[in-house]
């Protein structure tokens, strides 16, 4: 089959599934996975024959993006930050808000001018430590996780990213205080209460782990007490929190946060919902 051909194939084959705009970007990147051609080389090349392999491998990419898969997951790579990073099941997708977090950490670390040390509690990936040892080469960074596949995942991508970064494998939930103190401790925990599965796309729920995403919805807040109590433990003095939060609970983490004496601050993402906090203790 020519290139042409292999595109007519995939939009009649994946067409039901997935909207137009949408599968004619997917089908670039499949393409581009498997010949290495760019946009502009698969245009000059549409009358290329692909070798059978190659037809195979679309053929079997074609098959995963059928049953949902997320083309990151298919071709193992996500961008974060202007980086690629790998991921497969064990890790959440890196998100856009979660890069709005990260330019208000360096923003912030900009100001303060001097080196900081950076523990991100729930890394998955390691996207938001990376990224912000890329952006900030004289802080000292740290990424936890309680997940030792995840953890695996964030060192490769250390090492593909070419930086060094300390990794612990801990449990949130079950530490009382940690052994270093920290002038900044951001997270982006898992905040869905688990109410809300219902309504949310096959694609995360068959994919993505579900460790990564649910919170029980008698306590959805549980993760934000726990590192906010670490905090008061772990945080240097003008040590500050940064969250990434639910759209609907910031209130509801101000509320949390005041209670356990934090001044906090509330932002929005570019969408305009509320997504991020600030917090230093009073
Ligand atoms: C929403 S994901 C965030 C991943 C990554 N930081 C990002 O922003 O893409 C939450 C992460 O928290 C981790 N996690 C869940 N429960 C945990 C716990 N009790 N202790 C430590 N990490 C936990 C999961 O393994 C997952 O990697």
């Amino acid at each position: 089959m020519s290139l042409q051909e292999i595109k007519i194939f995939l939009k009649q084959k994946l067409s039901s599934k997935i909207d137009a705009v949408e599968l004619s970007s997917l089908i670039g990147m499949l393409i581009e996975a498997v010949t290495g051609w760019n946009r502009m080389r698969q245009i000059v090349n549409v009358n290329t024959e692909l070798t059978k392999e190659q037809q195979k491998q679309i053929e079997q990419y074609a098959e995963q993006l059928l049953v949902g898969k997320p083309i990151q997951y298919i071709l193992a790579k996500a961008w974060f930050m202007g980086n690629e990073f790998m991921v497969n099941e064990h890790v959440l997708i890196p998100r856009p808000e979660t890069e709005e977090l990260v330019e208000w950490i360096i923003s912030y670390a900009s100001i303060m001018n001097k080196p900081l040390s950076i523990l991100d509690l729930g890394t998955g990936s390691g996207c938001i430590p990376i990224a912000l040892k890329l952006a900030l080469p004289n802080c000292t960074l740290t990424g936890l996780d309680i997940s030792k596949d995840a953890l695996a995942v964030a060192q490769m991508n250390a090492k593909n990213l070419n930086v060094s970064i300390d990794w612990m494998e801990e449990d949130i939930l079950n530490t009382a205080a940690l052994d270093t103190s920290y002038d900044i401790m951001v997270s982006n925990p898992p905040y869905i209460p688990i109410r809300e599965k219902k309504d949310m796309q096959e694609q995360v729920l068959n994919f993505e782990p579900l460790i990564a995403l649910f919170v029980s919805n008698e306590d959805p807040l549980i993760y934000y007490r726990a590192i906010a109590k670490i905090g008061k433990q772990n945080l240097s003095k003008n040590g500050q929190l940064f969250f990434e939060i639910h759209y609907d609970q910031g209130k509801a983490i101000l509320a949390l946060l005041d209670e356990l004496n934090y001044h906090a601050e509330l932002r929005q993402d570019s969408f305009g919902k509320n997504r991020m906090i600030r917090a230093s203790l009073k």
